[in-house]
């Protein structure tokens, strides 16, 4: 299935698809500096938790093309404004912290070696972490496939599609497979207020693959949960903690409630990528707050008055208890055991059958 792809590596340039135009424009931005993918990131030009974590470490290769460092230990101490500059773009995904936590230990690790093969390095681990996120994108779909019956309907919202990932998305990965497999579904996509990825993105991005796709209004998804139209709700996290407490784009909880009070099971996809072990809870989750002009405006025009007080926070919490089940790449499991995540020999037992 060919998909748009939200980054790319060429020839050491990285060019980043401006999902800011969505869906009128296709045009990527091209990048030979961090700085710009920083900015990228911030703008939400390049948006979804394992986007910017693969947006990072490409952002951190490209980084290190132009460091003068002759010692891996002044390499390292001239890259770590660049790590900085990264972790402060957006505080919620983990994926950014986890992306420059695993290039500094590349560079821990390889010591020994020269500057020169540093930076070879880097670069392979950046275009690793990018293919890898496209083979997990696979086995999270092929988890979560057990949940499309022939005739459902499933609601989804933001966007935890291909344009968030390297590949084929978390919350998406599983339409994708199925469509291909023949399986009859349909999928309702909240439009997502404020900066709309539900309407620019998902509903696009589904509609490009032939998959049939219905737009509602936010505020819409309670009534069609009531009478009985959604056979489940899958959605995607920034950053899922120890207790099981998800973080998502804000509106998630709300939704996350509604599913409990109408007993509509509620998934999170989530890759190892977007899983925080460190944190215990969703409270100590640090969540983003972002320009007024978000809520204010749409697409430039202006819907509330000039300085109204506005509360913008990007993300929310859902805790553990409305999640029915966390689908990872390896496997589906209830919130209280993802912290078994790296115990293999724990995990074993609790892995779900969907
Ligand atoms: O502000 P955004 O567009 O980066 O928010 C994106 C989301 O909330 C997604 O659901 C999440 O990052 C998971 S993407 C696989």
């Amino acid at each position: 299935m060919a998909m748009l792809q939200s980054i790319k590596w060429e020839n050491n340039v990285i060019y980043i698809l401006d999902q800011r135009l969505l869906p009128e424009k296709i045009e990527y931005i091209k990048c030979t500096q961090y700085e710009e993918v920083a900015k990228a990131i911030e703008n939400l030009s390049i948006r979804g938790a394992p986007a910017i974590g693969i947006a990072t470490a490409m952002g951190i290769a490209i980084a290190t093309l132009k460091l003068k460092a002759k010692t891996p230990e002044k390499f390292l101490e001239e890259l770590k404004p660049v790590f900085w500059r990264f972790i402060k773009t957006r505080p919620t995904a983990v994926n950014i912290k986890w992306a420059v936590e695993k290039i500094e230990k590349l560079i821990n690790n390889n010591f020994h070696k020269s500057v020169q093969e540093l930076k070879e390095l880097i670069i392979n681990e950046a275009l690793r972490i990018h293919q890898e996120d496209i083979e997990i994108n696979k086995s999270i779909g092929e988890n979560a496939l057990p949940l499309f019956k022939d005739g459902c309907t499933v609601m989804t919202y933001c966007n935890a599609g291909s344009l968030a990932t390297g590949g084929f998305g978390t919350a998406t990965a599983p339409m994708y497979l199925a469509k291909e497999r023949g399986i009859k579904f349909k999928v309702i996509a909240c439009e997502t207020r404020p900066v709309l990825q539900g309407a620019r993105i998902t509903s696009f991005e589904l509609m490009h693959a032939g998959i049939d796709v219905t737009l509602i209004s936010d505020n819409t998804a309670g009534a069609l949960l009531k009478r009985g139209f959604i056979d489940f709700v899958i959605v995607g996290t920034d950053r899922t903690v120890r207790n099981g407490d998800v973080a998502n784009k804000i509106g998630t909880y709300s939704l996350a409630v509604l599913c409990k009070e109408n007993s509509t099971p509620f998934y999170v996809a989530a890759p190892l990528s977007s899983i925080d072990l460190k944190t215990p809870s969703g409270e100590q989750i640090p969540i983003e707050e972002r320009n007024p002009d978000e809520v204010t405006t749409i697409k430039g025009i202006r819907i509330a008055p000039v300085d109204v007080k506005v509360i913008n926070m990007a993300f929310d919490v859902t805790p553990a208890k409305y999640v029915t089940a966390i689908i990872t790449e390896k496997g589906a499991f209830l919130p209280k055991h993802i912290k078994y995540l790296n115990d293999e020999k724990r995990l074993k037992n609790f892995r779900l059958k969907l």
